[in-house]
């Protein structure tokens, strides 16, 4: 097979998720976020078009940069009111077999010995199937709710993650030896405590001094997926994660950071195209392509562009209800996402988003692009987007696949399982079945089900010479 494109669904236990005002469509279905079919529907709709995964974004906090308040956010249900992402998980593990989850957690707020129990037990729960996309947050509002005047600063975010990231990694690595369970009812021994270690930890920021509250899950690390792409991000991915999530107005913007997320990768010492990269997309597929344009002019009549502008400043953390309309976007650095800004400013020298133009170009699934077609005409594109990036960069480098937003819930999703998968899948392109094991495996991972060897986490395994 040509080379495999995937595909991760992209969502929120919110409402609209990426397409502000498009919960008032009569198709949509994402108002009813609060109801567990919403998401055992979701989850069987994705199993059966073969999704890699279900990623799931969260935010702990309001998005009040726009106007100042939280007034529009509120109004028009932009991210907010907002349920907890690991919640639904359990339950859509129930319906399906193969499906990732990849959930969304900052660590800004959260002691490690607490959060590494939370993904322990949905990686049971799961049979291996759970992913963390690693976040530190970008709302000053949430730094606000947990007792904090606003959050720690961009680059600082990243120093504390590096040092959370080895909390986690000794504690699910490195306190249950592998063998530590015997289950032995006739000796009436559980576990061996010989081989259950205490993880002493004293760092600038995190103090532990306790074993794992868990057994050993079938991954023990889950699946480390990352987003960032400021350089610190980008170091931090290149170091951490196994799947990286990127978004930005044009290929060539993306390919830029696609590139330099594998040649840190390597200088790390990990395999490069080991690293799947995944970029934001939304596909409006139809029968023809006159159904497909008639869809899409639909859906925007729906948009509301008061929301995409409340979203947009709440990444960039720049207030746009106090710029006019036609007034260009200019970059100044912040301590909210730092890529965000750049691509509406200055990541495409060829290009100078005005207020207007951001609002009505976000209003369907974020900051990347929408693609209308017959099943033909979206394949198409995106072969050619994968393919760009292999020809005009680095060889044999260039994205895995696609982090799918919705315009409409779930009808996004079932069009393209109905219409796009079986064409890719007729071109090579797109997996045939699930590969068997975890989803550290299904992604191309090692056998075992766990990280490769090259990864920082397994330098904590026990029987390790760098073990401590
Ligand atoms: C596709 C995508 C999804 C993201 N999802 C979340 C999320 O759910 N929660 C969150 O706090 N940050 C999320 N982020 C933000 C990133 O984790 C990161 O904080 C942000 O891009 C700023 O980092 P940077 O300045 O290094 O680019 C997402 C970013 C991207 C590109």
């Amino acid at each position: 097979m040509s080379r495999e494109i995937r595909l991760n669904a992209f969502e929120m236990n919110c409402i609209g998720h990426q397409s502000p005002g498009l919960w008032r469509h009569p198709d949509d279905r994402s108002a009813n976020y609060h109801t567990l079919e919403y998401w055992t529907d979701l989850a069987q709709i994705l199993e059966q078009g073969r999704f890699d995964g279900l990623f799931l974004a969260d935010v702990l906090g309001t998005y009040d940069v726009y106007g100042g308040n939280a007034d529009a956010a509120v109004r028009n249900a932009i991210q907010v009111p907002v349920n907890d992402p690991l919640m639904p998980i359990s339950a859509m593990a129930a319906v399906t077999k193969h499906l990732g989850f990849g959930v969304t957690a900052t660590l800004s707020y959260e002691p490690p010995l607490t959060f590494a129990r939370r993904i322990s037990t949905l990686d049971h729960l799961t049979r291996g199937r759970i992913g963390w996309n690693i976040v530190t947050g970008y709302l000053d509002s949430a730094a606000r709710g947990q007792g904090r005047e606003r959050q720690t600063a961009h680059d600082d975010r990243y120093d504390l993650a590096e040092e959370y990231m080895e909390v986690v990694y000794r504690l699910w690595e490195g306190s249950w030896e592998d063998g530590a369970v015997l289950r032995d009812k006739e000796r009436g021994i559980f576990a061996d405590p010989g081989k259950v270690h205490k993880v002493t930890f004293e760092g600038r920021h995190y103090r532990v001094d306790a074993i794992h509250l868990c057994e050993p899950s079938p991954q023990r690390t889950p699946v480390l997926y990352q987003a960032g792409s400021s350089p610190k991000g980008r170091a931090f991915a290149a170091r951490h994660a196994e799947c990286v999530f990127v978004s930005g107005p044009a290929a060539g913007v993306i390919a830029k950071r696609v590139a330099s997320i594998r040649a840190l990768a390597a200088e790390a010492g990990r395999d490069p195209a080991a690293i799947k990269i995944f970029s934001l997309a939304t596909l409006i597929p139809g029968e023809t392509d006159a159904e497909a344009s008639a869809k899409l002019a639909d859906y925007r009549r729906f948009v509301s562009e008061e929301g995409a502008l409340v979203l947009f400043s709440g990444w960039t953390g720049i207030d746009l209800a106090r710029f006019r309309a036609d007034e260009v976007v200019e970059h100044v650095r912040t301590e909210a996402g730092h890529s965000a800004l750049e691509n509406i400013t200055v990541a495409d020298p060829t290009k100078r988003w005005t207020v207007s133009e951001v609002a009505a170009w976000g209003g369907i699934g974020g900051i990347g692009p929408v693609v209308a077609g017959t099943p033909a005409r979206v394949a198409d594109w995106m072969e050619e987007w994968v393919a760009d990036w292999m020809e005009e960069w680095v060889e044999a480098t260039g994205v895995d696949g696609f982090n799918l937003a919705y315009a409409l819930a779930h009808r996004t999703f079932s069009d393209v399982a109905d219409l796009v998968v079986p064409e890719l899948t007729r071109r090579g392109r797109y997996k045939q079945e699930y590969r068997a094991g975890s989803l550290c495996t299904k992604l191309g991972g090692p056998a075992s089900g766990r990280l490769g060897e090259s990864h920082p986490a397994a330098s904590f395994r026990r029987g390790r010479p760098t073990a401590s």
